[in-house]
């Protein structure tokens, strides 16, 4: 639609500058006018001539007529003037052609405008905090944060994708205490990361226990000793180092796992503890800058005249802070990537976080501070509840994965019985069921998963657009030899496909511009539908007519890469069969 939109433009440019004068709109302002009918049945594409007519001082209906009897370009086989507007209707089996002929030729690349060419771009995703769980509320940055790394991979920017992980806090001093206490080398070993989030949720508890019995909220003996175990392991303790590393590589065992149902691989893990040694020289800076301001023996940075509260950078003991590693991190990113935009994507509890420190680094006066950008998400819930961290009341990712792929599998097993394969399609059903539903609302939007909602094979679901698409799979299956649109006439559904097709680059280009991977998802149900309506209602392996075979054989190519395309941009498996 992109290509006949430009050239409308260019063709109306030319035009309007003959009937009514030069310089009145540019070709770039009459396409940014072009819209599309809400009614088919006025046309395809439509230009509003009100504005034309303010400049002009005649009725946007004058306008309309005289533009009428002057406009001509071949793809049309009507131009009408309609209350103001001017319609145009596109020639179904021309425009068909052109379309299809587009997708056959550019195949996976179809729908990308290589605006990204020679532009890096780094993503910071996903990010658990280590040996706490990696649940439902980290559905949202990985899944999004990964779709916003393909989409920017699919417009040709160089990508970087940052896991972030949480590796250093005041946590792992927790954990050394409760395992020194209760844990056992072999329990975890077997047990892997949920053991170690036992541990973590019972010394919470136990502090929590602690602290009530004696009424003071900010001692307990067990407290206490966390702290001293995470300064041993800040000072370098052997023996605590060696603590940390290995329930680090034991969290992110089981982090691999889900990346690898999803798809996700990371070009770095470099998390919070890299950093530890690159803050100095930021606190260095800001000191020197006269930007740290004590307050309360604390060092911040006063941001009130931009009305926000104070940034903290160091605590009254001269420790840093999540801000703090941010701003060492990003320094460090922009040395060693140089990057043209470094994207975050958090839940909107930290928008605020980031809203600050990125100030801070703008009065550090590093010119990159325009090329960050925080990508903020909504809450989820399930079935109605909401979430618990600290207690351990969560749903892991990974066992809300594991319900799925068994409860698609139930269904699977029936068509296929050999069970490799059952579970093969399964694990692509079921994991793609739960991304495709959340990723169905804008990221803003506040979340409840229903697990219902989300499997079933009707509906706006995963398993329904999974499912046209192994649809069009054994349609291809069908057919040998070449795959070519032809003269032949098309109908409405054809043409209606075909303009599904024709609008991917747009939505993509919206879907980058928004950062909002559910502009792909919601085009792939436009896509499925369409695709549908024109698997119902016309005949394509037999069809009788070779030619209008060909064309139907060549549109249904044509749906199949393209959702196949928008499958993947959004972490989705596109299985043959299903
Ligand atoms: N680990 C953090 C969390 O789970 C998210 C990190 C986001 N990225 C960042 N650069 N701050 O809340």
């Amino acid at each position: 639609m992109l290509a006949l939109k430009k050239k409308t433009a260019a063709l109306l440019a030319v035009c309007i500058a003959d009937k009514f004068g030069e310089g009145l709109l540019t070709e770039d302002e009459i396409f940014g006018m072009l819209e599309y009918p809400p009614d088919k049945n006025m046309g395809d594409l439509a230009l509003p001539c009100f504005r034309l007519s303010k400049t002009l001082r005649r009725s946007p209906v004058d306008i309309a007529k005289t533009l009428k009897d002057s406009f001509f370009c071949e793809e049309f086989s009507e131009v009408s003037a309609l209350g103001g507007y001017l319609n145009f209707k596109i020639s179904p089996s021309k425009f068909a052609r052109r379309v299809v002929t587009d997708v056959l030729t550019h195949g996976e690349k179809y729908g990308s405008g290589m605006t990204g060419e020679g532009k890096t771009v780094v993503l910071d995703y996903s990010s658990p905090n280590v040996a706490k769980p990696f649940h439902i509320g980290h559905l949202g940055t990985t899944v999004i944060g990964h779709s916003l790394k393909l989409l920017h991979e699919f417009e040709g920017y160089k990508c970087v994708g940052i896991n972030y992980l949480g590796d250093w806090g005041t946590q792992f001093g927790k954990l050394i205490v409760a395992y020194k206490l209760w844990g056992d080398k072999k329990t975890i070993e077997e047990g892997g990361v949920d053991e170690l989030v036992k541990l973590y949720v019972r010394i919470n508890n136990e502090i929590k226990a602690e602290e009530e019995a004696s009424g003071d909220s900010k001692h307990s003996d067990l407290g206490d000793r966390s702290r001293a175990e995470f300064a041993k392991l800040e000072h370098g303790d052997g023996e605590n180092l060696e603590l940390w590393r290995w329930f680090v590589s034991v969290s992110l065992e089981e982090y691999e796992k889900t990346y690898r149902q999803l798809g996700i691989e990371f070009d770095s893990y470099k998390g919070e503890s890299f950093y530890t040694d690159k803050m100095p020289a930021q606190v260095e800076k800001l000191r020197n800058m006269g930007l740290l301001e004590l307050d309360d023996g604390a060092s911040i940075v006063n941001l009130e005249k931009w009305n926000m509260p104070v940034c903290l950078i160091l605590k009254r003991d001269g420790t840093t802070l999540y801000p703090t590693r941010d701003i060492a991190a990003a320094v460090y990113r922009y040395d060693t990537y140089k990057f043209d935009k470094e994207i975050y994507v958090t839940s909107a509890a930290q928008s605020l976080h980031f809203a600050q420190w990125f100030k801070v680094v703008e009065l550090m006066g590093y010119e990159w501070h325009d090329k960050l950008v925080h990508v903020p998400y909504g809450t989820v819930s399930i079935n109605g509840a909401k979430l618990a961290t600290r207690t351990g009341n969560v749903i892991l990712l990974k066992d809300l994965f594991r319900e799925a792929i068994a409860r698609v599998a139930e269904i699977t097993r029936e068509k296929h019985p050999d069970e490799a394969e059952c579970m093969e399609i399964a694990e692509k059903v079921g994991v793609g069921a739960i991304v495709f539903y959340y990723l169905s609302n804008n990221r803003m939007r506040d979340i409840n998963f229903m697990m219902e909602d989300a499997l079933s094979f009707e509906g706006n679901t995963g398993p329904y657009v999974q499912y046209t698409y192994a649809r069009t799979c054994s349609v291809l299956e069908r057919v040998t030899g070449d795959v070519a649109m032809t003269e032949a006439e098309l109908s409405d559904v054809e043409f209606e496909l075909a303009k599904t097709l024709s609008v991917f680059p747009e939505r993509i280009s919206a879907a980058l511009a928004e950062y909002e991977p559910s502009i792909v998802t919601r085009y792939i149900l436009d896509l499925a539908a369409a695709f549908n309506r024109f698997y119902h209602e016309c005949k394509i392996v037999t069809c009788e007519d070779e030619a209008l075979k060909s064309s139907r054989v060549a549109l249904t190519k044509a749906a199949n890469t393209v959702l196949k395309t928008a499958l993947r941009l959004i972490c989705m498996q596109t299985p043959d069969k299903i």
